[in-house]
């Protein structure tokens, strides 16, 4: 067939290339939101929460009249939900019943090395598995142990493995982690069932009704014959709200909180409503990747990129009963234009509200005299390496050493679309291009936008534990092309 037809820039704002589907997709808004269960401790003593979830393969029907293989936790897509109270030790039993290496990371969390996931910190197949590989943490099983020392928030799990994190979560290998807290638990803000968590990503599907992820030798881009570079991340025609595509859910015209995670390989999302509410904000924001923010911020839309968090209130009751409201995406267009949507069914009573102070942070402390400057580029010609300072990954060489307990600057300067993610130290925006941060950059923070021809300043703190870590880019193709780096905390 005519590889043009089946791609193209839909999304100038996306690093990538979209690959379109070749199965036959559904209406849109016509498929029920899914809510992934909250998974159960298998027990809990004094000291922990007890969990075990299993790696596998599995059937799903996301498209209608298909079937479709995803790598799940619990073989499921999106994983399930984990719920933890903050400072309260989570252990989480992972058994890896696929047939290659994983790597499971807490994103957002503040974990010691040995349980944060580090890319070459393979858990082999317990049985049945081909690959073997010298470094591994474990065969089979092994208990990722989560002091969770940090304030309520919403993160997230996702596979790690280095070169295949990719494909990997591409095939589902993500799930929602929350921590709740009594400071949260005192505010009025909505909560049970208006209390939702949505994970959006996209994704393509062959004619089966498979992932179609392709598999491109990265050093024949550019070649002639070659007219795709897909590892310039992948976007897909599908947009899946909690492995659904483009689902609809009822609600009452009343207030919702919602927990939104860019779980996408590489897609950014510009987020808003339509039809807006004929009075007040779409979204008042009232969290950022790692928790609440101190004073809620109000916005029409925002953008979101691969790996950030969102939470926000949508008040229903602004429209009249029986509206349609389309959560869209202004920088897709098509299928890709539009992400879900709400039925306001019916008036309810509503208790809740958002208060004008919220919780109180850690304020961010000035930064120690290091300021350290983070390139993100790509390099090489006739094939592409995407690099941070010039380097490609390399898990044996050190890149930024830091002390535990300090701030620092860090200037991240970046070509292209890169969200930036740091592991165990959160930060905080400073500046863009030298003025002040966007109003979604609110908050702590662990990824950050980073647009092309700009200049980041954050201040970052690292509070947590000593030892190796990682920073990248998560737009997930690129991460997989070697643009991460090692971060060692002294
Ligand atoms: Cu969400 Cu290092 O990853
Ligand atoms: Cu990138």
């Amino acid at each position: 067939d005519d590889k043009d037809e089946k791609s193209g820039k839909d999304d100038k704002s996306s690093e990538g290339e979209l690959l379109k589907s070749d199965a036959k997709l559904p209406q849109p808004f016509t498929a029920p939101l899914a809510i992934p269960p909250v998974l159960k401790p298998v027990r809990s003593d004094a000291d922990a929460d007890y969990y075990e979830i299993t790696q596998k393969s599995a059937k799903a029907q996301i498209l209608p009249g298909y079937t479709t293989e995803v790598w799940g936790y619990e073989g499921r897509f999106p994983g399930p939900t984990i719920e933890s109270r903050s400072g309260r030790k989570t252990v989480v039993r992972h058994t890896n019943q696929l047939s290659l290496p994983t790597v499971t990371h807490l994103h957002g969390g503040v974990t010691p090395t040995q349980y944060d996931g580090y890319p070459t910190d393979f858990l082999l197949p317990g049985n049945g598995g081909r690959v073997r590989v010298d470094k591994s943490i474990a065969q089979g099983s092994y208990d990722y142990v989560y002091p969770l020392a940090q304030p309520a928030a919403t993160l997230w799990y996702h596979d790690h493995r280095m070169d295949f994190t990719g494909p990997q979560v591409y095939r589902g290998l993500a799930g929602f982690h929350l921590i709740r807290d009594d400071a949260e638990q005192a505010l009025p803000l909505p909560r049970g069932d208006r209390d939702i968590p949505l994970m959006i990503c996209d994704r393509s599907f062959a004619a089966d009704g498979s992932f179609h992820y392709p598999s491109i030798d990265p050093s024949l881009t550019g070649k002639p014959g070659v007219t795709h570079d897909y590892m310039k991340g992948l976007l897909g025609d599908v947009i899946l709200v909690n492995g659904t595509p483009w689902p609809v859910l009822e609600v009452d015209a009343a207030k919702y909180r919602f927990r939104i995670l860019n779980a996408s390989n590489a897609r950014r999302y510009q987020l808003a409503l339509d039809p807006p509410p004929p009075k007040g904000a779409a979204f008042t924001q009232i969290g950022s990747d790692v928790g609440l923010l101190e004073r809620p911020v109000n916005h029409d839309s925002f953008a979101i990129a691969s790996a950030e968090r969102f939470e926000v209130v949508v008040d229903f009751s602004a429209y009249p009963v029986g509206t349609q409201v389309t959560l869209v995406n202004r920088f897709g267009s098509g299928t890709t234009g539009h992400v879900m949507r709400f039925h306001v069914a019916r008036k309810a009573s509503d208790d809740s509200s958002v208060p004008s102070t919220l919780v109180k942070r850690d304020p961010l402390a000035a930064p120690s005299s290091v300021t350290r400057s983070v390139k993100f580029s790509r390099s090489g010609s006739g094939y592409e390496t995407w690099t941070i300072n010039g380097n490609a990954f390399d898990p044996n060489r050190v890149d930024a050493r830091v002390t535990l307990g300090s701030t620092e600057r860090w200037l991240i300067k970046s070509n292209a679309h890169h969200p930036v993610h740091i592991h165990m130290g959160h930060f905080q925006v400073l500046a863009r291009n030298g003025k002040d941060p966007r109003p979604s950059d609110a908050g702590w923070k662990d990824t950050v936008d980073v647009l092309p021809e700009e200049e980041v300043e954050i201040g970052i703190r690292f509070a947590g534990y000593r030892g190796r870590y990682v920073f990248h880019c998560h737009n997930l193709e690129h991460e997989d092309m070697a643009m991460m780096a090692n971060l060692e905390v002294t």
